[in-house]
């Protein structure tokens, strides 16, 4: 397949630079790979510290477009000191190579951990689901899309305590070639990354904004709990159709534990027009929780976790709980991100 000519040749440069030295990072061992890097465990040599070093396939790096903005979206994403997002500790060019060196997160990203433990609890998937939009509501703030929100990208390492089991983090802000190209999806899900989570308003090249990291997070966690993503097709142009014009089926019929008033907040979250979404991120997933909540006892909670403690179905009400899952006002002050940039944004 000549689409991914580019990558093949950097995969098989990958292994031999295991010892190698880039930029003052020693590569130690290979993470893991995507459609547009392969991302090491490396040593940084001043620091004497491991971090995790990404480095972006020859497309990217032959892609000028990509090469232009990369300085700069990398910038911005490094600007984004958040609890939940993966920091930044450099990035550039060196001997014709792109990379960026990160904070090392150990633990599997959402992707492993859904292809390892299969769907997963209510509770674990809305812990998750916080977090992640407590990021994306922090970079939404400043005007930043992340453009590419997956389970991939989303890390789980382990948690401070039982009452917060994993410490979740968003990563690969800035990284999406800026609207897909239709043309070179001969091999979907292997080059140019996964179709699932994409909002109809990026398939159609429309203007993105936070919205569409909202439409990709409720895929996200669709299929946290359902064990799929909302749409499935074997071909890659009925996928993109399905995100534009399909009915997602309601979350009830494919995760029993799932309390019916969450089937209502996921097709909101998941409506094809932005303006028929929630309005952030936070929001969406303060009122996943409530619903959740309004349908506990339904059995939904006794799958796993929740019972952490004593309780289990009536658990405790959280800082995100409100009744009613229909059209909401404006977020309260208490479904705004927690977490925001450092002073002065
Ligand atoms: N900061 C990090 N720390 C540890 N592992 C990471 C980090 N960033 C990425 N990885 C691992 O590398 C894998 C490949 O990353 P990436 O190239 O972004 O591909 P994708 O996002 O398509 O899965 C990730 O899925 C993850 O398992
Ligand atoms: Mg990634």
């Amino acid at each position: 397949m000549g689409a991914v000519s580019g990558g093949e040749a950097f995969a098989g440069r990958a292994g031999e630079l295991i010892g190698a030295q880039i930029a003052g990072y020693q590569v130690e061992s290979e993470l893991g790979r995507g459609g547009m890097a392969v991302v090491y465990r490396a040593r940084d040599l001043r620091l004497q510290r491991t971090v995790a070093l990404k480095l972006l396939t020859e497309d990217m790096v032959r892609n000028d477009t990509f090469r232009r903005r990369f300085a700069h979206e990398q910038r911005v994403a490094a600007s984004l000191d958040h609890p939940h997002i993966v920091p930044i500790f450099e990035a550039g060019e060196a001997d014709g190579v792109l990379y960026i060196a990160m904070r090392y997160v150990p633990g599997p990203d959402l992707r492993a951990l859904l292809d390892r433990d299969g769907p997963l609890p209510v509770p674990a998937a809305l812990r998750i689901a916080a977090q992640v939009a407590s990021a994306l509501g922090a970079a939404h703030e400043r005007e930043l899309v992340h453009r590419d929100v997956k389970p991939g990208n989303v890390l789980v390492a382990r948690g401070t305590d039982s009452d917060h089991p994993e410490h979740v983090y968003l990563t690969d802000f800035g990284l999406t070639k800026k609207s897909l190209s239709l043309t070179g999806f001969t091999s979907v899900g292997e080059f140019v990354g996964t179709l699932d989570y994409v909002a109809p308003e990026q398939i159609a090249g429309r203007p993105v904004d936070g919205r569409c990291d909202l439409y990709s997070l409720a895929c996200v966690v669709y299929e946290t709990l359902a064990g799929q993503p909302p749409f499935r097709r074997d071909d890659a142009m009925e996928l993109l159709w399905a995100h534009q014009y399909d009915t997602p089926p309601a979350l009830s019929e494919r995760c029993p534990g799932a309390a019916a008033a969450m089937d209502e907040v996921l097709a909101r979250a998941l409506a094809k027009a932005p303006e028929d979404r929630y309005s952030s991120c936070v929001q969406f997933v303060a009122a996943l929780r409530a619903a959740a909540q309004s349908g506990a006892g339904r059995g939904d909670a006794g799958r796993g976790d929740a019972g952490r403690g004593g309780g289990t179905a009536a658990r405790a009400p959280t800082r995100l709980d409100h009744r009613g899952a229909g059209p909401l006002p404006d977020p309260p002050l208490w479904a705004r991100p927690v977490f925001v940039g450092p002073p002065g944004h």
